[in-house]
């Protein structure tokens, strides 16, 4: 089972649901009587994204682009578009959602690009953000918890494509990363 890989839980399932909350209410403040397109940046914005879309009330659209800056646990410093989007975004007021924010490179990229094909804003949001592992500035307007910068696991955090599916955020084992 892989709760038994798990050494401390550092954010809990209720606490998720807080977040989403929280932030979904800020959206709807932000973005009175605007429609949206939602970005997701799979695949480890897939529970965030389905959670916090339940709270906005906006006429939305939902896409995803799959990026990939990491391999294991360090950051190659590289973003590979993998899976575009399909959609238009010229003129929309766009939120790109993802599950952490670490060095910041992911997101400053994504936004860069998605200005460049025309929208008319572009805002970010994450669940988690680690402002310690920071290494290029970006405006991340949504934010649900700071973590220290450690590796965390779950609700769409992977470890080599496991953990995703653990309801909270947690700590692994370190014997799991000598395997
Ligand atoms: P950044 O480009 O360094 O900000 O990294 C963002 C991406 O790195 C996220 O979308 C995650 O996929 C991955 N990442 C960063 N920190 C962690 C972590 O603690 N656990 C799992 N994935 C992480
Ligand atoms: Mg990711």
């Amino acid at each position: 089972m892989v709760d038994n890989d798990v050494k401390r839980i550092l954010v809990t399932e209720d606490e998720i649901h807080r977040a989403c909350k929280r932030i979904g209410t800020q959206i709807n403040k932000d973005y009175k009587g605007k429609e949206l397109v939602i970005i997701g940046l799979l695949k480890g914005c897939e529970p965030f994204v389905s959670d916090l879309v339940k709270h906005v009330s906006n006429f939305l659209i939902t896409d995803y682009m799959k990026v990939k800056s990491y391999v294991g646990t360090q950051s190659t410093g590289e973003l590979l578009i993998k899976n575009d989007i399909d959609v238009d975004v010229t003129g929309k007021d766009v939120i790109i959602v993802d599950d952490i924010c670490d060095s910041g490179l992911t997101l400053k990229k994504v936004s860069e690009l998605l200005s460049t094909r025309g929208a008319a804003s572009v805002a970010c949001c994450v669940l988690l953000d680690k402002p310690e592992g920071r290494k290029v500035e970006v405006n991340i307007k949504y934010v649900g918890l700071d973590i220290p910068n450690e590796f965390v696991v779950g609700y769409g955090l992977d470890y080599n494509g496991y953990y995703r599916n653990l309801p909270y955020i947690g700590v692994l084992k370190e014997e799991i990363y000598k395997k």
